[in-house]
Formats: structure tokens, sequence, C-alpha cells
């Protein structure tokens, strides 16, 4: 094992530090707004509107467009290529609009998973060949930081060593390749929340998949104060009894203890398909809990922050201050949480405490 590398250059140290810094800065989190065509047409599907590029751009439009409150607690927003490249009616692009607010625009740079061949139905995430170069673009167009998720599966013999071992080293890979280029990566190993096992189960398994990714991002030199994680919060298989918040905070914050370096600046919690309720109730619990955490812990929420905010749209013009309004008051609750004050069911959403979970989830 050699020991001869370089450290990042000061300069390139300083700007990723204070990308990353910013984006967990207190009280604020990350809207995932990443969908894939596909996945979006989903959610425009719940609500009975048709997947168009010209819907997609108007719900985009909405939630790059609330009111600029929105910036007390979303630091950044993640897009999808497509949405980079779209404007708002008045012909601003969503990149300026966002940058005009002081939240810092994201990019998913991950093409997606495939199939490990020989595994028990796991996979990898593919998009490693260009990505330098799509890097490189997204910088130029205003992107500070990007998102790359990895999929793992709890199954009788899963996560197996192929597949937390290939994982892991396709994310080191990926963050040295983003911080090659100035631009912030966010570490996505998502252990899925789909199965029957328990919390201590689930527990184990986030452990060992966290400490393979922090030996492969230390095998590729990754400076870590340059990047932040994205984890699962450690809940019992969703077939499973649901454990506490307290417990779940307990499990979650004692993982990362465990696995992830004081380094890292944040960690930023996907939500996992549990509800707006759970996910905003379970980030204040882990705030909560009493043990030293040496980093900022906080979310980056796709379906969390979004099912009220569709639902109140319902694809109608005249709805569009609902939906937005729905987005301020889920991104302050989750605020809240961030410094383990949010008060349990204190703020209602047009979507209720419905459970988000989709088997198998793609993005
Ligand atoms: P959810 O919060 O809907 O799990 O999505 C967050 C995300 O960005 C997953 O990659």
């Amino acid at each position: 094992m050699t020991t001869y590398f370089n450290y990042p250059s000061k300069e390139l140290q300083e700007e990723l530090k204070s990308i990353a810094q910013k984006i967990v800065a207190p009280g604020k989190g990350i809207l995932a707004a990443d969908e894939s065509v596909s996945t979006m047409g989903k959610r425009l599907s719940d609500i009975g509107v048709e997947n168009t590029e010209e819907h997609r751009r108007a719900y985009r439009q909405l939630l790059f467009t609330a009111d600029d409150k929105l910036a007390e607690n979303i630091s950044g927003v993640i897009l999808f290529d497509e949405t980079v490249y779209q404007k708002a009616d008045d012909g601003t692009s969503f990149i300026q609009l966002l940058r005009k607010k002081g939240i810092i625009p994201g990019i998913k740079v991950d093409t997606g998973v495939v199939p490990l061949m020989g595994s028990e139905d796991e996979s990898t995430t593919q998009g490693l060949d260009d990505l330098a170069k799509r890097c490189a673009k997204y910088k130029k167009e205003g992107c500070d930081f990007a998102k790359w998720r990895c999929v793992l599966k709890i199954g009788k013999n899963t996560p197996s060593y192929q597949s937390i071992l290939e994982n892991a080293n396709v994310l080191a890979r990926y963050a040295s390749i983003c911080q090659s280029e100035r631009i912030v990566p966010i570490v996505e190993p998502e252990v899925l929340p789909d199965g029957e096992h328990d919390l201590v189960r689930a527990q184990k398994v986030t452990e060992t998949v966290l400490a393979a990714v922090y030996k492969a991002l230390s095998d590729h030199h990754v400076f870590l104060e340059g990047t932040l994680l994205k984890p699962n919060m450690v809940t019992a298989g969703q077939s499973a009894k649901k454990n506490t918040p307290e417990e779940i905070a307990l499990a979650t914050v004692t993982a990362l203890r465990r696995t992830v370096p004081s380094a890292v600046p944040g960690v930023t919690f996907l939500s996992g398909g549990q509800s707006e309720e759970e996910a905003t109730v379970n980030l204040s619990a882990i705030n909560s809990v009493p043990l030293t955490r040496p980093w900022a812990l906080t979310f980056s929420y796709g379906r969390a922050l979004q099912a009220s905010v569709l639902r109140a749209w319902g694809g109608k013009k005249e709805n569009i201050a609902a939906g937005q309004g729905e987005l301020l008051k889920r991104a302050r609750a989750n605020g809240l949480a961030s410094f383990g004050c949010y008060e349990a069911g204190s703020v209602k959403g047009a979507a209720g405490d419905t459970g988000l979970h989709v088997a198998d989830h793609k993005y």
C-alpha cells in the first residue's frame, strides 16, 4: 500500500471545503429535485399530470420560484440534466434563479443502476466514463456539487462482498473525479429499506457499508473536508415492526460515529420512502441523541419534501402558490429538525402522513 500521494492544492481544498460547509450551514439542508424523466413521470401521473417536458419545467419552476425565505432552510438543490438548461417563464435560467436566492445548484451525475452479474439481484451504478467532462461542463453552468447514488439491498445473503466492494469503489472514483473538477461530491450509498429485517440488522449492514466506503475514499485520496455523505437512516425493513424515533436515532448516530471520520463536514440524509412527518421527526430525534456528533446532521430529501407540494399543486396554475406554501412549511420543519427542535405533529402537510415507500426504488 503506497503512502506517497498528493493532497489537492490549497486553493482547491479551500474551494471544496467552503462549498460543503455552506450546504450544511446551521438550519439548512438540500432539496433533491433530481428525479429522472421516468421517475418524474411517476410523480406526475400520481396527480394526473402528463409527463411532458413542459409539465416537468412548470413543476420545477414552482419549486424554484418559491418565496426567497426558502433559502433560510434550503442551501442546495440537486438538479437533473434536463433542468440545468431550463428557464422560468421570464427567461431566467433555473440556475440563475437559485443562485439569486443564495441557493447552491447541484447535479445528479450518475446514469443509473445496472445489475451485477452473479449476484442475488444486486447492482452497481454507472456513469464514470465521461464524468470529468460532464463535471467540467456543469461547473461552468453554475453547479458546485454533485450526487451519485449507489444501492445496497438487505436480504438473507446480501449485501454481498462483491456489491459492498464495487459500490464503495465506484463512489470513491466518482468523488475523486468530482473534486478534480472543483465539484463537491455527495457520496450516497443507500441501503434500501425493503425487507423484513430488524433495526439491529440494518445497523450492522449500514456500518459495514460505510466502513467500506470510507476505506475506498481514503484509498482514492479523496479530500474528506470537501465531501458530504448522503446515507439512509438506520430503520427496520418496511415489512417489519416500526421502531420509535429515539431507537432509530440512536442506531443511526451510533452507526455513523463508528464509521464516518470527523473530517466530513456533514451528513445529509435521504428520506428513503418515509412519510414527510416521519422523516422530519426522525431527523429531529437524530439531532437530540446524547452523543457527540462531530458532523452537521441534516436532510437531502426528495419525496419527503415534495409529496405535499405535488398534492397541493395538482398540475393547476391556480394552485402554484399553495404548492409553494407546502414547500416552505416542510423546509422550515426540517430546518427545525436539524437543530433537534421539531415538535411532532406541529406542521401538517397536504400529503398528511402518507408513506412514500416504493419497492426497489429507482431515481
Ligand atoms: P428520497 O428522499 O426520496 O429518498 O430521495 C433522495 C435522493 O436524492 C435519493 O437519491
